[in-house]
């Protein structure tokens, strides 16, 4: 694959494994990328960034600052440009300072800028590579998003033997090449994506709402964006930002207005995600003007019913691949197995309010996903951006089957 129109930050910290990162580099500018190289402080005791700066075409950028001519070095300017940024090797330091947002060197007040997607190839001893600290600081950053290539197990530079080796460059470059190509993989495929709670007004200044906060969908709608997917992120009330990508975010606050939105947008698209934690009734009647305490010793307030957004663009389905979340606090398949049928969900994300990971306002989720085909697979607690891979490589999976029968 070329990765020609590619930018790629590569970023380089002090460990042996330097050395490597030259031969990843050529393989790099082989494949037609351009690369700007960041080293930071320590890198440059290992290779000198001469060697990175005549096989980049670029100068290596080291400092915020170049010495004699006081140029600055934006690292925001970086992180926009960046179409990815690859760390490798990255070390127990470098991990650390990352997970934990310490930016004193370009590489990680880049890292802290990039808009795109980050990797990082850990090489570290055994024993660093094994301690909880390390562990920790991956998990947040795989928490965060970053894509981490596991090092590999073999004779390391300390002179023991075990897991801690960075990845091989072909290895490295492999995995660029299967991320780019990943971002193809939903192009032309249209999706709905709807998010957050809805709000149903009492009176001008009062509502019914729920403790959603959007995570969840805005997640899933980045995810279908990063592969290539045309997104409509159609969200309630939220204080979240749109992802980055193809994402057209339409903003309403009713029940009734996601539904008459979703309604108009539905027949052209191909995948359908229910993820908004849509209110079920609202007020029979909403009063034009505040309601005033002094008014009434007591107040009902009726409820009627609203629309079913899934129900109802389920019965009125073509070709589309639809899924919807279920909530629930117990006899939870059995819910979530209804829902199937009564909505016409091709897939049903289960969540049980009895997991602690998962549910409103939560960066983690437990999910197991159902199938109108009957099979169940249960995925770990992971964060919300983990679950939406999971989640939208499964879509993909089935839009991939649907579009070889036609
Ligand atoms: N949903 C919807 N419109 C509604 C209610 C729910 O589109 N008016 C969608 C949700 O986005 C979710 C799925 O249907 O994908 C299930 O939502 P849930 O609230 O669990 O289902 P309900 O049908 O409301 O059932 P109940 O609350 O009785 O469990």
């Amino acid at each position: 694959m070329t990765l020609k129109d590619k930018h790629i930050v590569l970023g380089i910290t002090g460990g042996i494994a330097a050395y490597k990162s030259v031969m990843l580099l050529r393989l790099l500018m082989k494949a037609d990328a351009e690369v700007q190289v960041i080293m930071t402080p320590a890198a440059k005791e290992f290779v000198t960034p001469v060697t990175f700066s005549s096989l980049s075409g670029k100068p290596v950028i080291s400092e915020f600052f170049t010495a004699n001519s006081g140029e600055w070095h934006s690292h925001v300017d970086l992180g926009l440009w960046a179409d990815l940024m690859v760390v490798a090797p990255a070390t127990a330091s470098t991990i650390g300072k990352m997970a934990n947002g310490i930016a004193d060197n370009m590489l990680v007040t880049t890292y802290l800028s990039a808009k795109e997607d980050v990797m990082i190839a850990p090489a570290m001893d055994l024993d660093m590579w094994r301690h909880p600290s390390t562990q920790r600081n991956l998990t947040q950053l795989q928490k965060d998003g970053v894509l981490v290539i596991s090092p590999g197990e073999g004779s390391l530079a300390s002179g023991l033997e075990g897991k801690g080796r960075m990845a091989e460059p072909q290895e490295i470059l492999d995995e660029i090449e299967r991320y780019f190509s990943s971002k193809e993989n939903l192009k032309g495929i249209k999706v709905i994506v709807t998010a957050g709670p809805t709000y149903e007004n009492i009176d001008p200044v009062r509502f019914i709402g729920n403790y959603s906060s959007g995570k969840m969908g805005f997640e899933l709608a980045g995810e279908f964006a990063r592969r290539g997917a045309e997104v409509t992120l159609l969200t309630g009330p939220v204080t979240l930002e749109t992802p980055a990508g193809k994402i057209k975010r339409i903003n309403v606050s009713s029940a009734e207005d996601m539904y008459i939105a979703a309604r108009s947008i539905f027949p052209d698209m191909d995948i359908a995600v229910f993820a908004a934690a849509v209110a079920d009734y609202t007020p029979e009647i909403k009063a034009n003007h505040k309601i005033k305490r002094e008014h009434e010793e007591e107040i009902t307030i009726r409820l009627k019913r609203n629309p079913d957004i899934a129900a109802s663009l389920g019965a009125s389905k073509k070709n589309q691949i639809t899924a919807g979340f279920a909530l629930e606090t117990d006899n939870e398949l059995e819910n979530a197995q209804k829902k199937l049928k009564t909505k016409n969900f091709d897939f049903v994300i289960l969540n049980s309010l009895r997991d602690p990971e998962a549910g409103f306002m939560k960066d983690t989720n437990k999910v197991t996903i159902v199938s109108k085909s009957g099979e169940i697979e249960a995925f770990e607690a992971k964060s919300k951006r983990e679950v939406a891979r999971d989640i939208v490589d499964i879509l993909e999976k089935a839009i991939k089957e649907k579009s070889e029968t036609l």
